[in-house]
């Protein structure tokens, strides 16, 4: 064996970087998460060849200090928890302060921020290389913008595992139309090869939301879906189902957030797949965008590095909460529009399984 030695802060952080940044989609995925972290109302986004050339984030959100931006970049920095404890009740989706770290050490990073309402703002760059920061004054409004060009330039073992730019601009688009799903009360804006994609307002009223429901999963899943909304015991539960008539032969089209938090998570699949047991044919899949709204100190965040993943502590609790809320709605539905269709769907917006 050789000798153990350190390894310098860049390659630490590329290595690291595996765990978080495994494709552009989720480069943005990290991006905006900070931007709803810092209290944006309007996030914006920019793409070019499905976000390898090019993403750019834009938020009107609170900014950093001039004094603080360098500490942004770097590894195990953040401004979101202070100490264990802060852990047992995470309110923002961010608190492992690596992010921007490990997308600057295989990318060209630019951060852009103010905090004040005047027109001025401090920028700094990150190449991968040294991440030495450099820091000069640039104008920008009150918010935030990250600008990350060429990812993985320089690591090509990880360029390979890129797909087509078609591939990986779904993936992003996908993550967008997720994070919008979460956060009615934010507009969002996505331009890709500086065409206009999309740009959605705040969605205020119930209509609004229904809007973009419809938007994101399709006008055929918003037709069919039954709004439900049911608190007991210190949980609530919220959102559409789709009547079991509009079923689908995938499971692409299931959102679950728990606190504002996309999330896959076998519990709840399972209490969401019993509820529809008896209402569906067998290997078809349920479509549905559900909040489970749970006090923070019951659900840990932190038990997977792209935190897709939480864990309840009272599963039980859990699972005969959402499988009794979704079992009742469900049985509320005439039994006509029971097991009437068995074609799929037409598409949605999104790719993605839940
Ligand atoms: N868009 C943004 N607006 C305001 N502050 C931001 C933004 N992006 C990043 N930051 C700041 O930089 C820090 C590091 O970000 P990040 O690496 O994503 O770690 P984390 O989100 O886990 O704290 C954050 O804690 C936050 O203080
Ligand atoms: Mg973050």
């Amino acid at each position: 064996m050789s000798r153990i030695q350190l390894l310098n802060p860049r390659l630490a952080n590329q290595i690291a970087a595996g765990e978080v940044v495994e494709r552009p989609s989720s480069v943005i995925k990290e991006l905006l998460e900070n931007s709803l972290d810092a209290g944006a109302t309007r996030v914006e986004v920019d793409v070019e060849d499905g976000g390898v050339k090019l993403m750019r984030v834009r938020d009107n959100g609170g900014g950093i200090d001039k004094s603080d931006l360098p500490l942004a970049l770097s590894r195990h920095a953040t401004s979101k928890i202070r100490e264990l404890d802060d852990l047992e009740a995470v309110a923002t989706l961010g608190f492992r302060g690596e992010a921007l770290a490990s997308i600057s050490s295989v990318a060209r990073l630019t951060l852009t921020s103010n905090t004040s309402d005047e027109s001025a703002g401090w920028q700094v760059t990150a190449e991968g290389r040294d991440m030495q920061a450099e820091l000069a004054p640039a104008a920008h409004p009150k918010g935030t913008t990250v600008e990350v060009r060429d990812l993985f330039f320089n690591t090509p073992a990880r360029r390979k595992f890129l797909r087509t730019e078609k591939t990986e601009y779904n993936h992003l688009d996908d993550v967008i139309k997720r994070q919008a799903l979460s956060r009615f009360d934010v507009a969002f804006t996505l331009r890709n090869n500086n065409r206009a994609v999309y740009s959605w307002r705040e969605a205020g009223t119930q209509i609004e939301r229904e809007r973009r429901v419809a938007q994101v999963c399709g006008p055929a899943f918003m037709e069919q879906a039954l709004h439900i909304d049911i608190e007991r015991s210190g949980l609530r539960l919220w959102g559409w189902v789709a009547q079991p008539s509009f079923n689908r032969s995938q499971a692409d089209l299931q959102h679950f957030y728990v606190n504002g938090r996309a999330i896959r998570d076998k519990l709840v699949g399972h209490a969401v797949r019993q509820a529809y047991q008896d209402v569906l044919y067998h290997g078809r899949h349920p479509a549905f965008v559900l909040y489970l709204e749970v006090d923070p100190s019951t659900v840990d965040v932190n038990v997977h590095p792209t935190k897709h993943e939480v864990r309840f502590r009272d599963n039980r609790r859990v699972h005969d909460f959402i499988f009794s809320s979704l079992h009742h709605a469900l049985a509320q539905v005439r039994p006509g529009d029971r097991l009437e269709s068995e074609t799929d769907a037409p598409e949605p917006a999104l790719s993605g399984a839940a």
